[in-house]
């Protein structure tokens, strides 16, 4: 049994383009790999995922033996998703561009898995990522062209985040000119649906 966790970070939930591809994608892998349990953490929903604040991050650091009623709870939402994250093999990742950036919530989100000695540890040569031996598929739908300029800053941003806590193994795909013309949004839907029928061949 596989377990793929799916994020959605659209504000249109499922009907999102970005929530539509990673469907595509887990119907893909599903006919290659019928054995798969899918999770889904939609962090776009209303009030799913608070903002990290200094309390939330006070949790994080006050010593275990110490924490307050308060910050216990913070930390088991926090060790809910962490756990939620550890259990897949497999994440797919819906991600919209938002004003030029990723959606303020899947921020929250990365906010409350980056814990020091639980998703990276530091080392001797910097940090080390520890949810190791997964492999991350992202859905990056976007209203212009960006991929490949620096305008794109997305695919540095998360790239680089899951591999601080040890999710090397990314494959990003993109839909791109959505908000251009129609035609070019049937093109970049089919560039993207290509992309997916190879990647889950
Ligand atoms: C609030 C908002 C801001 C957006 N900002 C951008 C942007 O900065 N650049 C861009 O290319 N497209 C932008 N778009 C277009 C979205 O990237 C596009 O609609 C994409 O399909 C969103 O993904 P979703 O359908 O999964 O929500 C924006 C859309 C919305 C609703």
């Amino acid at each position: 049994m596989t377990t793929l966790l799916k994020i959605n970070a659209s504000i249109n939930s499922d009907q999102g383009q970005s929530s539509r591809l990673a469907d595509q994608f887990i119907a893909a892998f599903r006919l290659r790999q019928p054995d798969v349990s899918v999770v889904l953490r939609d962090v776009a929903s209303a009030g799913a995922i608070p903002h990290l604040d200094g309390e939330r991050f006070g949790a994080f650091l006050a010593k275990p033996g110490e924490r307050s009623a308060a910050q216990h709870a913070v930390i088991a939402y926090s060790d809910s998703l962490i756990d939620e994250l550890k259990r897949a093999e497999v994440i797919v990742i819906g991600l919209p561009m938002y004003n030029f950036g990723v959606p303020s919530q899947l921020k929250a989100y990365f906010d409350h898995i980056a814990r020091a000695g639980v998703t990276f540890r530091y080392g001797d040569t910097g940090p080390v990522g520890l949810l190791t031996g997964k492999k991350a598929y992202v859905f990056a739908t976007r209203g212009g062209f960006y991929a490949g300029t620096p305008m794109d800053t997305q695919t540095g941003y998360v790239r680089d985040f899951l591999r601080f806590i040890g999710i090397t193994d990314v494959q990003f795909v993109y839909a791109e000119g959505l908000a251009v013309s129609p035609q070019s949004k049937a093109e970049g839907l089919a560039r993207a649906a290509a992309e997916i029928a190879r990647l889950a061949a």
